[in-house]
């Protein structure tokens, strides 16, 4: 069976880390448009010098990109049997635009996934949070470190040094958070109304929010 998931929670409160985890058990692939927005800047693309200054400063991007980045994504094969949205809808027109998009294609959202942390922890998270820019593999050296300092733990990232994502800088992050509770939280109400939503707890393990998460798509019939 088809499963299309949407991870929702503030910045921080792990829909990358979740996500990565259930799109490797599915097979599903992991969009987030944050990482392709990213990939986008780093390759200085005539996309990434559009959304630059907005992703630097903690705002969204233009609802517009943000949705035509989607279409083209969700129209490769790779996506007919299920996907998981990590970091879009964000808005309310953005959501509009997928209940859209899905609605052309006799389609349908499967599950809703929102992960609640409290913002003082989310600050915590990001200001100490390292990825690996090799395999994507997010680490956090307070909560969940690397084996060896500064480096990614898998043997083919072997010198692979980590790197911070310039907008987990405090200041940054606190914009991020206010864009999310003012933007993005109405996304509540959007899919709560539709019995779609299923919140989860943020602050546990994350192998223990990775099942709870895994109980829900099997009981939603999504895996
Ligand atoms: P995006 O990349 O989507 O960032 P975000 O939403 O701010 O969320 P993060 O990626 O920072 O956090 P996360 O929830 O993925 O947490 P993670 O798993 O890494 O977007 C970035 C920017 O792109 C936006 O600001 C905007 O400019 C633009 N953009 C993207 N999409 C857009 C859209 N649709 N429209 C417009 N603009 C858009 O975990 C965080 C840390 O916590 C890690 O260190 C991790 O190890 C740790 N952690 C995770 N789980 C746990 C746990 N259970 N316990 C303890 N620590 C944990
Ligand atoms: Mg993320």
């Amino acid at each position: 069976m088809a499963g299309r998931v949407v991870i929702l929670g503030a910045p921080g409160a792990g829909k990358g880390t979740q996500a990565r985890r259930v799109a490797r058990k599915h097979g599903w692939p992991h969009i987030s448009t944050g990482d392709i927005f990213r990939s986008h800047v780093d390759h200085k693309t005539a996309i990434g010098q559009k959304i630059e200054s907005y992703m630097h400063s903690g705002q969204l991007v233009p609802d517009d990109l943000a949705c035509q980045i989607v279409v083209e994504r969700l129209a490769a094969p790779d996506c007919t049997s299920g996907y998981i949205l990590d970091g879009f809808p964000r808005s309310v027109p953005q959501a509009e635009s997928l209940d859209q998009m899905l609605s052309d294609r006799h389609e349908s959202l499967d599950a809703v996934i929102l992960l609640t942390v409290d913002d003082d922890e989310l600050v915590e998270r990001l200001t100490s949070r390292w990825t690996c820019p090799h395999c994507g593999k997010i680490y956090n050296v307070k909560f969940n470190p690397p084996k060896r300092e500064n480096q990614c733990d898998k043997p083919e990232c072997e010198g692979v040094r980590l790197v911070q994502r310039e907008d987990d800088r405090e200041d940054t992050v606190r914009s991020r958070l206010r864009v999310y509770h003012e933007t993005t939280e109405p996304l509540i109400q959007h899919y709560g109304r539709r019995s779609l939503l299923q919140r989860v707890a943020g602050g546990a393990s994350p192998e223990a929010i990775e099942q709870e998460i895994e109980g829900m798509l099997t009981a939603q019939g999504a895996s």
